[in-house]
């Protein structure tokens, strides 16, 4: 019997996005998951449309169905329209970044046994975006650091933890140079923490954190982290397991979720047919799980396993699969 249709946002994005959710969409459609999308255009493909880069319709259309699948958005560097992502985390408050870093089957990587959760703060530290030039040649970026935020991205962590049977909680800051920032930020975590007692806490400084991920990344179970430190954290992540390409990733607010890559719009390969949509995939099965279909998840995942243990790879993993060609194979398996 067939369950809900689920109504979800579908946002293709630019550069190799619309590659990776057609991809994506093909294969949720070959697992017979029942979904109704409804597709919204964002950041330069809207600017091009005379629209806003970050359309009120997609916003509501999030609010509306709760769930969003999303492709990469391209930002312009220094200049031109803020950041589409960086909007869209504000704009639905999408304060908790979750990026599972794990070693697919079948894809060579430097390390084995990787298996560690990244908690990223979404929305604020240095990338409240707090500006200004004080006198020419000087300018001043304002890092926020909340109670509030600091609290509820701890407390993410924590229960994210326990319902996944997580042993381990490290948060990772800076708080023995910025004492009174990174300093409120662990005072908040640890005061959660008390109330998850099965879960082990610990802290350590993001430097020596960095290198003990290259050195033995085994050690690392769930890691909670404020945003600069967190987006930083998420790619060297990927690099563990494999690059960018197979890293899936998932925005949550107290309401809506987005699911999206970790990379972005890869304008070098853009175009070209050749984008992996391993990353994406796997954002679209941690979007399954959440929205309960987890028959569907685990059989995407097997197909998925299935595939890149027989060898199709995508050229970013040393394959020479296309987009499509490794869509079909999935889809073949499924
Ligand atoms: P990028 O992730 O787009 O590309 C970095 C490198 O990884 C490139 O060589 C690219 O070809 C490769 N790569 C990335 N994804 C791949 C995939 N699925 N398959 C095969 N190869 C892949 O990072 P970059 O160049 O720094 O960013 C490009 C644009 O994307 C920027 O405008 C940036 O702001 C935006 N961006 C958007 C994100 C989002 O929408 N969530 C996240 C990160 C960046």
């Amino acid at each position: 019997m067939r369950g809900l249709t689920h109504a979800i946002t579908l946002v293709p994005g630019d550069g190799i996005g619309p590659e990776v959710t057609d991809a994506v969409v093909q294969i949720l459609g070959a697992a017979k998951v029942d979904i109704r999308w409804e597709r919204h255009d964002a950041g330069v493909v809207a600017v091009e449309q005379g629209r806003r880069p970050l359309p009120p319709e997609l916003l509501e259309s999030i609010r509306r169905n709760t769930v969003a699948l999303k492709g990469p958005v391209t930002t312009p560097i220094g200049e031109g329209f803020t950041s589409v992502n960086v909007g869209l985390r504000k704009g639905l408050d999408l304060y908790a970044n979750l990026r599972p870093v794990w070693n697919l089957p079948g894809v060579p990587s430097r390390f084995a046994n990787v298996d560690l959760v990244i908690v990223r703060e979404n929305t604020e530290d240095l990338y409240a975006g707090l500006e200004h030039q004080i006198v020419p040649g000087v300018v001043e970026s304002l890092k926020i650091i909340t109670e509030k935020a600091s609290t509820r991205i701890g407390r993410f962590a924590f229960e994210h933890a326990r319902r996944q049977g997580r042993k381990r909680v490290t948060a990772i800051h800076k708080a023995n140079i910025m004492k009174m920032s990174d300093g409120l930020f662990l005072d908040s975590v640890r005061a959660v923490a008390r109330e998850f007692p099965e879960i082990t806490y610990d802290e350590r400084i993001i430097d020596a954190a960095c290198m003990q991920l290259v050195l033995t990344p085994e050690r690392f179970d769930v890691l909670v982290l404020p945003n600069l430190y967190g987006d930083i954290v998420s790619d060297l992540g990927a690099g563990l397991v494999g690059g960018l390409g197979v890293v899936g990733a998932a925005n949550f607010g107290t309401t809506c979720a987005v699911f999206e890559a970790v990379h972005g719009s890869a304008p070098d390969i853009a175009g070209k047919g050749i984008a992996n949509p391993t990353a994406l995939l796997l954002s679209a099965v941690l979007m399954l799980r959440h929205i309960d279909e987890r028959a569907a998840a685990d059989a995407v995942m097997h197909a998925l396993g299935h595939v890149l243990n027989a060898g199709i790879r995508t050229r970013d993993l040393g394959g020479g699969a296309t987009t499509r060609e490794f869509a079909d194979a999935v889809c073949k398996v499924l």
